[in-house]
């Protein structure tokens, strides 16, 4: 396996050289990142799940970072503040000691007031993370700056290797686990069965996931961000829906693939759809206007539904429509890397300035035009959305809908599939496939 130290070290080499053309564009010495702290449940004496804010784990992949900082100033050692607290209910976190430990000084505080001292003594300091109270009189000149938020959001699309590395062994994982999962429906589990099948085969815990897992059953595969988990088995199992990932490092993969249990025509579509993919996989290139991939998906989607005769019209006519929405009514992905959902899709200029979506189309995330080093998600999808439909059969578009076919395909609910894909100098890297080609070849 690639060895991470060397690429992580190049990867703070390139990040450092972003964060100082930032702190001098907008007028700032230093950056105080902190990770964030744990939330209290109401009338209760357990917090939430935690996670580091993702400018955090830009910088470093640890994870058990509640009240931990981030000070970095320019052309100085990184300093990570490590709160270590004396406590004898919960396991203090280890002191770190990993590929990317050299590269911090590390200073150990046993409360997480006494972080003050670090970050108190630097000048025109930007604090950047969620905001607390008892920080008003620490000296930051700024919170959350937005110009120098931009910046940085902005450069967070050109992926290092390392960035890359960490997303093809998050690919491999939730490979892995996408097989798993794919025998459980098989073998004839619950939506609850399934899941957890999945989340064993990543060895992730459920609050280590990058987002919570779609498992869907039947009909439920049109819900598109279903968030139940069944634990009855339904009568007649016709089709499966999953959407999950994995994280390495703090970076995700996002992976949708759908099954039909027989092989019947809802088997044909989703093959079909899977063609339809790898075309879209493959526009991923530097220079194109993501909103146009969004604009091919709906082309290509629309040529599904007519040749499974489930619509009438042409597939232009159906694009320019308003009718492949009815079928595909969200975006054909968004930018990949510390968050599912990554910052700045509609962010075209470090400064700021917004490129809007195309009209009619309000869900898509990105309208960027894609660079080497960007990761997106191709996902396209086609499903049988009960209110969607009713909209659409009584407005013009109704009498382009073969009602009888919807009603053959709707107990399968619908289908996407999402891989991950990287733009480079020349050929699209698809991270997802070679990792399903290895899972698949290990069996
Ligand atoms: N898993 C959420 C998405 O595909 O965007
Ligand atoms: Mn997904
Ligand atoms: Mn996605």
């Amino acid at each position: 396996m690639t060895a991470l130290k060397p690429l992580y070290a190049k990867h703070l080499e390139i990040q450092r050289r972003h964060t100082d053309e930032a702190l001098a564009a907008t007028g700032f010495d230093a950056l105080a990142i902190y990770a964030g702290g744990q939330h209290m449940q109401f009338l209760d004496d357990q917090p939430y799940p935690f996670k580091p804010n993702p400018h955090f784990r830009w910088w470093t992949p640890l994870a058990e970072a509640a009240d931990c900082w981030i000070v970095y100033r320019p052309g100085q050692r990184l300093q990570l503040v490590f709160l270590q607290p004396n406590d004898y209910w919960y396991k203090p976190p280890e002191m770190p000691s990993d590929f990317w430990t050299d590269s911090f000084d590390i200073k150990i505080i046993r409360e997480a007031p006494e972080a003050k001292a670090f970050v108190s003594v630097v000048t025109r300091c930007a604090f950047v993370g969620e905001w607390r109270e008892e920080f008003a009189d620490w000296g930051f000149t700024g919170r959350n700056p937005e110009a120098l938020m931009h910046r940085l959001h902005y450069v967070r699309a050109f992926k290092t290797e390392y960035e890359l590395e960490c997303m093809r062994r998050a690919s491999q994982l939730s490979a892995r686990a996408h097989k798993v999962a794919e025998a459980a429906f098989r073998g004839g589990a619950s939506e609850y069965e399934i899941n957890m099948a999945y989340i064993r085969a990543t060895g992730q815990t459920e609050n280590e996931l990058p987002y919570p897992n779609i498992v869907a059953l039947n009909a439920n595969s049109a819900v598109l961000h279903y968030q139940n988990q069944e634990r009855a088995v339904p009568a007649q199992l016709r089709s499966f829906l999953i959407d999950a990932g994995a994280q390495v490092h703090g970076y995700a993969s996002d992976v949708t693939r759908t099954y039909s249990r027989e092989d019947d025509d809802f088997a044909a579509m989703i093959r079909a759809m899977d063609v339809e993919q790898l075309g879209l996989c493959s526009e991923v290139r530097a220079g194109v206007d993501y909103a146009d991939i969004h604009l091919s998906a709906h082309r290509r989607v629309a040529k599904i539904l007519r040749d499974f005769d489930v619509i009438s019209a042409s597939a232009e006519e159906a694009a320019t429509s308003g009718l492949s929405s009815v079928f595909f009514p969200h975006g054909i992905g968004h930018l990949l890397g510390l968050q599912v959902h990554d910052v700045a899709g509609f962010t075209v200029t470090p400064d700021g300035k917004q490129k809007a979506r195309p009209t009619g189309h309000p869900y898509l995330r990105l309208t960027r035009t894609l660079e080497p080093g960007f990761v997106v998600t191709i996902e396209p999808g086609l499903y049988f959305i009960d209110s969607l439909l009713a909209t659409a059969r009584t407005s013009p578009l109704g009498s382009k809908i073969n009602w009888q076919q919807v009603e053959r395909f709707k107990p399968y609910g619908g289908i996407r599939v999402e891989d991950n894909v990287a733009a480079t100098n020349g050929e699209p890297e698809n991270l997802t496939r070679p990792a399903f080609a290895a899972a698949t070849a290990a069996g």
